[in-house]
């Protein structure tokens, strides 16, 4: 049986997609490989959001070809396949086919036409695609799942490529969802977290995300929905009322604002103000109390100014973001922010990055000290990189090392916290007061 290896860069949803593309495969009859020698065909799923993610690509797809035997195949498939098209086939004579997020579909055909010696690229937009027929192949994902609820963009960021990568915003049947949350939960998954771009304007024609909370958190057998990333302007009065009632929903959302100036984020065609952005967390702060707030942030924007960076370090401690992956702006070819002048020089913007980044940590250090003994479920994922130590999580999802026996993985246990690094916890198990009723 051919072998495919597949190696997954940038989002969720790539992972996701690549779960997808095995899926696919697998109906054709390939297994999947899990080193890149001895693979018949080996894809390499791209992300195009920053410059320094895809010229780390280019070096990987280099370093790939010593595993092409004759016959086998090397190809590029995502959001930056997507992006370069044919030109990646011009530039790089090693990669046989280039496919983007639309185009999985036709992944055997031309795997075989590469295998006879023909170079080809797929970049159509399918405004309709949503694999809707085609089952994940979730290799040992545990008691988590992903499921794509949404693909594309129709927001217009200004320094955003997605669009252009992703093509038109697309919302899957709400029952299609629910066959496959219902089809994991019989295997086993309990947590399920529901992806898009903008993911909370799923809107399927008849059901709008509402529904789709209430109905996936509906399930026998869900205890945790996730879902990310949503946009703060789609967080309607509907929605925030499902997180509130829907009691598998979790407290967490993960909710990027790029920036604390209202100035920065009219540049960034953002759709929203500073006083708007916290309206919204405040609306979520009121509806689920205790929920923990995440971000993405850029810095260096084009026309960004000190004083606007420091609009941004106000809001993450007016704020009190538990987490933030920030991120210096990266110009993308065919995106309206190129137009902008007032060019930010790098070593400012790196120097901002900086600062921001022990922003971010103090105020996270700060919140997380306070939770030291308190009383969280959590969800045991996998053995902890160090020592004898299991990696759980919380609902707010915050990551807590325990320790306890293997056969804890995918089971739910009660811990207080005992410690925290700032960033992680470590914590003991405690009874719940339905096993202290027993016992007692
Ligand atoms: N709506 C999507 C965003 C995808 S891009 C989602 O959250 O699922 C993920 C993050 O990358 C963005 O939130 C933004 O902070 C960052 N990003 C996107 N384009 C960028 C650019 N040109 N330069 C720097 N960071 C960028
Ligand atoms: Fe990108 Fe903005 Fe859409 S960040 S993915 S254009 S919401």
């Amino acid at each position: 049986m051919p072998r495919v290896y597949v190696e997954t860069y940038g989002c969720q949803m790539n992972v996701a997609d690549t779960e997808l593309i095995l899926g696919l495969l697998g109906r054709d009859g390939y297994v999947p490989a899990e080193q890149p020698e001895g693979a018949d065909v080996i894809l390499v799923n791209t992300c195009a959001v920053r410059d320094h993610a895809e010229r780390r690509v280019i070096g990987r797809v280099g370093e790939l070809k010593r595993y092409k035997r004759p016959g086998d195949v090397l190809g590029v498939v995502g959001c930056m396949a997507q992006r370069l098209g044919t030109t990646l086939l011009e530039s790089t004579p090693h990669v046989d086919l280039v496919v983007g997020p639309d185009g999985y579909r036709g992944l055997p055909e031309l795997i075989a036409a590469a295998r006879a010696g023909e170079r080809t690229a797929d970049v159509a937009f399918k405004g309709w695609e949503h694999y809707e027929d085609v089952d994940p192949a979730r290799p040992g994902s545990g008691p988590s799942a992903f499921v794509t609820v949404q693909r594309g963009c129709d927001y217009r960021c200004t320094f955003c490529v997605v669009p252009m990568t992703r093509g038109p915003e697309r919302s899957r049947k709400l029952e299609g969802v629910l066959r496959e949350v219902e089809g994991l939960a019989a295997n086993g998954v309990t947590e399920v977290t529901l992806l898009g771009q903008t993911v909370n304007s799923y809107h399927d024609g008849r059901f709008d995300f509402a529904d789709l909370l209430r109905a996936v958190g509906g399930v026998a057998g869900v205890r945790r929905v996730r879902f990310t990333s949503p946009h703060p302007n789609d967080f309607s009065d509907r929605v925030i009322g499902a997180m509130a009632e829907v009691p598998a929903v979790c407290e967490h959302v993960h909710l990027p604002v790029q920036s604390g100036s209202s100035r920065v984020l009219r540049r960034m065609l953002r759709r929203y103000t500073r006083e708007q952005y916290l309206d919204c967390v405040a609306r979520l702060r009121r509806a689920v109390p205790g929920i923990a707030l995440t971000t993405d942030i850029i810095v260096g924007f084009p026309g960004e100014t000190e004083a606007d960076f420091a609009e941004t370090e106000s809001l993450v401690r007016e704020v009190g973001f538990d987490d933030a992956y920030t991120f210096k702006y990266s110009p993308r070819d065919g995106t309206a922010a190129l137009k902008i002048r007032d060019h930010v020089p790098d070593g400012v913007a790196g120097e901002r990055l900086e600062r921001l980044i022990v922003t971010v940590r103090d105020v996270a250090r700060r919140r997380n000290i306070r939770l030291v003994g308190s009383t969280h479920e959590v969800l045991v994922e996998k053995p902890a990189r160090r020592g004898e130590l299991l990696q759980t999580r919380t609902r707010t999802n915050k990551v807590v090392l325990l320790q306890g026996p293997a056969e804890w993985i995918g089971s739910y246990r009660m811990v207080r916290f005992t410690g925290t690094t700032g960033a992680t916890f470590t914590a003991t198990p405690v009874l719940a007061a339905r096993e202290l009723a027993v016992v007692g």
